[in-house]
């Protein structure tokens, strides 16, 4: 089974392709910002997904990435769904949504995953 990797967190929460990584934190007794039950509306359940391909933003998620996702790999946790493979996020509850210390969060995330397959 693939899962979701949460880079900050060092966590890994196995989940089916139906599952959002939302549900598998809830499952796995992670706690999880989520103010809006899911519904695609708050952003507090957001991450950067820094490897891996996860499935295609929906529209309504599409949408509020398209108002607030101003970075690279912007999804809503309650919302991404796994694909193909595992995929690897940090998630920016944990850097209180501050947009420079979540770049550098990504791009050492991205850089220890490149020494990790390397
Ligand atoms: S819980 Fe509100 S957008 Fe995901």
């Amino acid at each position: 089974m693939a899962c979701f990797r949460v880079l900050n967190r060092q966590l890994q929460l196995q989940a089916t392709p139906t599952q959002s990584l939302l549900q598998a934190a809830e499952a796995a007794g992670e706690p999880w910002r989520r103010f809006c039950g899911s519904s695609a509306l708050c952003g507090t359940c957001a991450v950067i997904v820094v490897d891996g391909q996860p499935a295609p933003a929906r529209p309504r998620e599409a949408m509020f990435i398209e108002g607030w996702g101003k970075q690279e790999g912007f999804r809503l946790g309650c919302q991404l769904k796994l694909a193909e493979g595992d995929v690897t996020v940090i998630n920016c509850s944990d850097y209180e949504f501050d947009p420079d210390a979540i770049a550098a969060a990504a791009l050492a995330a991205k850089q220890q995953i490149s020494k990790e397959t390397t």
